[in-house]
């Protein structure tokens, strides 16, 4: 049994709330699916104060105490995952924004590898497309498998013509990801998330030392002598590529100063 969760980030049970629960009931309807529908409005998330402390040092040293943890543990238990928000003055709700701010370290050390993900924004006119973009960006720097979210739009009172486009769209949608669901988990990266990877990583080797978490944490995982984030199996282009990917980031490590110790 797959175990899928939707993160919703609108105070309402209406148009985000109602679109998210058809996708996960058309998921459950394949087959071999469980869904779960967590309201961040239920969870208390502070507001990050930029302290970088969680990115420097460890996010464990964060000071500010709320449910960050419990909504990671969340999606560390399922194989798949769904960022939904309604479309505020052209971006998430300020609910979900806080919610990311609060993964902030996860950007620096990915680790939800091998898991689906994609996102849902419900708009009422215009500018939704582009929050689309920007969370399925922020899925891949998670480290989830992406599939490209979803852009729903009606105003109310909804017509039925506008409530069948978008149930046709949630049911397409839905497939794609359960066809996800059931596919390799670690796929071979592609040219770009290959050079995202190596430049970052032989970045972070030659500017930082052993007393940042980035430096430490990749260390432990190897990833400053791995082919990428996971075991795969790159073909001859890659390998090379890959390499290349690590002189071109040395030679601009070159013209930085590396940072200090931390004391
Ligand atoms: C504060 C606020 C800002 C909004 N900004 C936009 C916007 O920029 N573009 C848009 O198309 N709709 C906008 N809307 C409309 C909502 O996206 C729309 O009503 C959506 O269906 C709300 O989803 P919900 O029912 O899940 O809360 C805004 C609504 C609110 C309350």
């Amino acid at each position: 049994m797959k175990k899928v969760i939707a993160l919703v980030g609108s105070a309402l049970k209406k148009n985000t709330y109602n679109s998210v629960n058809k996708f996960l009931n058309m998921l459950e309807s394949f087959g071999g699916v469980e869904t779960e529908i967590v309201f961040l409005y239920d969870y208390h998330i502070e507001i990050c104060r930029g302290c970088k402390l969680c990115l420097d040092r460890g996010e464990e040293l964060c000071p500010l105490k709320d449910d960050r943890d419990k909504l990671i543990e969340k999606m560390d238990n399922s194989d798949g995952v769904i960022f939904a928000s309604p479309n505020y003055s052209f971006q998430v709700s300020g609910k979900m924004k806080c919610f990311l701010d609060r993964l902030g370290f996860v950007f620096h050390r990915p680790r939800f590898f091998g898991k689906v993900y994609t996102n849902i924004v419900f708009q009422g006119i215009y500018g939704g497309n582009k929050i689309v973009k920007y969370l399925d960006f922020v899925g891949d720097g998670l480290g989830f498998n992406i599939v490209k979210g979803l852009c729903l739009t009606a105003t109310e009172p909804i017509s039925e013509y506008e409530q069948s486009k978008i149930d046709k769209a949630i049911e397409k949608k839905s497939f794609l990801f359960y066809k996800k669901l059931n596919q390799p988990a670690y796929p071979v990266p592609s040219l770009l998330k290959l050079m995202i990877f190596r430049m970052s990583r032989t970045g972070m080797k030659l500017l930082l030392n052993d007393t940042f978490r980035d430096y430490n944490y990749f260390k432990e995982k190897g990833w400053f002598e791995s082919d990428y984030y996971y075991d795969t199996s790159l073909n001859f282009f890659k390998k090379m590529t890959g390499r290349l990917f690590d002189s071109m980031a040395a030679k601009s490590a070159k013209k930085k100063a590396p940072a200090p110790r931390l004391n």
